[in-house]
């Protein structure tokens, strides 16, 4: 990890500045640094991706690259408790028949990862518990794939439950060693159907403040 002294608009003017000027400046994100979010609902255009979203629009304007996965729609097996990824070493799950290991070289890319989750019966969905024991597993057994990478939780609910969600994944992010960036509120969004996060004023503006937080924060730890 590079330290930078200084903090504030300066300290990062003279940082880009001098990455400018050694050409490690990246048009795709600065130094190529990149969040990835990943949606747990299995609805595709529901109020979990909406937030998500709302997250990464702010993470783009700091010039990060983003990319928003739809992992909720896809049959995701959950962890056999085999322990192969630990004997193996070869930073894989042995189930190959989702998309676990294709994430889960995603995720050694890139700077920081937020997992949506709608509350379900007052806790994430199982798509995004079974993405979190498989990915937990395998990088946990691998040598820490995730130490200081950043990570965010988002949690969507209709009326209880989202801090039980948003609190889960943080289970996950703090265990794998991750750093965990706050918001101007825990990072939760109160929505039935689809399309009615924007009608949640405190919610969008959690989400713009944990995008705009998160960007600072990779920005700093690179
Ligand atoms: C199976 C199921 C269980 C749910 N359980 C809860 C719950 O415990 N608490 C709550 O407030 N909303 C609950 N909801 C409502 C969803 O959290 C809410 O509609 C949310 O906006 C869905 O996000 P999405 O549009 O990203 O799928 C539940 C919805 C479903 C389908």
């Amino acid at each position: 990890m590079k330290e930078h002294q200084g903090s504030g608009k300066d300290s990062m003017a003279k940082i880009l500045n001098e990455r400018f000027q050694s050409n490690s400046y990246s048009l795709n994100g600065v130094d190529g640094m990149k969040v990835i979010a990943f949606n747990g609902s299995p609805r595709k255009n529901g109020n979990t991706h909406q937030a998500l979203e709302i997250a990464l629009a702010e993470i783009r304007k700091e010039d990060l690259e983003t990319e928003l996965v739809q992992m909720g729609s896809e049959a995701i097996h959950a962890c056999k408790a085999c322990g192969t990824c630990g004997k193996n070493q070869d930073q894989r799950c042995i189930i190959k028949e989702d998309q676990v290991n294709d994430w889960i070289q995603m995720i050694k890319e890139a700077d920081g990862i937020i997992i949506g989750s709608p509350t379900y019966f007052g806790d994430m969905s199982a798509q995004t518990k079974a993405f979190i024991d498989r990915v937990g597993y395998v990088c946990r057994s691998n040598g820490g794939l995730l130490r200081r990478k950043v990570g965010a939780a988002v949690a969507v609910n209709r009326r209880a439950g989202s801090l039980t969600t948003f609190d889960n994944i943080n289970h996950f992010f703090l265990i794998a060693e991750m750093i965990v960036p706050g918001a101007s509120y825990w990072n939760v969004v109160t929505a039935l159907k689809p399309g009615e996060t924007p009608q949640d004023t405190e919610g969008v503006a959690t989400m713009q403040s944990l995008g705009r937080n998160m960007a600072w924060l990779i920005k700093r730890v690179q």
